[in-house]
């Protein structure tokens, strides 16, 4: 009896969620699946207020669709529409290249990880932040002008497939600007700290070193996505890439 009234009022709130969040999400078809047999094995002791947490935490960890979330996965499968652009885009109170912007969420994180990092002796640069649809346009097509589309899509997002759109993703470099954009960042002393440690503020290197095949593009020593502190901690140990570790690979 409990069970039954437990799974009802769960049916009711993946109901609501996923109506409010329709307008800037693919389907989420298999979260509902996901949440209703999860809680069925633990429905025994749960309460109220713990179906309504448990909830939220498995809607956020599969919230890899919704454009809004820090969840989101964009890569060439998986486009952002020309129209998105985030609502809480700041400017990051840290060195930049030049004027850029980050969700709000993400530039707090970047301003506590760029204090650690002083703190342990390094200092850093961004060089890149948000990118609209129309500048990665520009962008992507005066790299394949210059080198063809094969060779420039290696490197650079078409439009709607770069994840700079999200607001969520930084460029990084060395305050010195050595290796910028380029494959010997790897070996700088910023490029290590960062790689050892964005993890504790929320960012995980995105483009990981042989897996193109997974990624679709080359490794990128400098390119790091915001997810949150927790997740970030979990995709670091697990050495994966979001594809895999969300489970986007066959
Ligand atoms: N360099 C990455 C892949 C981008 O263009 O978004
Ligand atoms: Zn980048």
């Amino acid at each position: 009896m409990k069970k039954g009234m437990i799974l009802f009022m769960v049916s009711i709130l993946v109901a609501c969620t996923s109506n409010i969040k329709e307008e800037t999400t693919m389907p989420k078809e298999e979260t509902i699946t996901t949440m209703t047999t999860t809680i069925q094995t633990t429905g025994e002791t749960t309460t109220t207020q713990e179906i309504i947490e448990t909830t939220k935490a498995m809607q956020s960890e599969k919230d890899i669709d919704d454009y809004n979330s820090i969840y989101v996965i964009i890569n060439k499968q998986r486009p952002l529409p020309e129209n998105y652009e985030p609502s809480d885009l700041v400017i990051p109170n840290v060195s930049l290249m030049k004027e850029l912007y980050l969700r709000k969420e993400a530039a707090k994180a970047i301003e506590e990880m760029f204090e650690a990092a002083l703190n342990d002796g390094i200092e850093l640069k961004i060089g890149s932040g948000y990118r609209s649809y129309a500048y990665q346009s520009r962008l992507y097509s005066n790299y394949a002008k210059r080198d063809g589309e094969e060779a420039a899509s290696r490197y650079s997002s078409k439009p709607g497939q770069s994840e700079h759109q999200t607001g969520l993703v930084v460029d990084l470099a060395a305050s010195n600007e050595v290796c910028y954009l380029e494959q010997c960042f790897e070996d700088t002393k910023e490029a290590q700290w960062l790689f050892e440690h964005s993890y504790k503020y929320g960012f995980v290197l995105r483009y990981l070193k042989d897996k193109e095949d997974i990624t679709g593009y080359m490794y990128e020593p400098w390119h790091y996505r915001y997810i949150g502190k927790e997740e970030a901690k979990k995709v670091y140990e697990s050495g994966l890439t979001l594809e895999e570790y969300f489970g986007l690979v066959e």
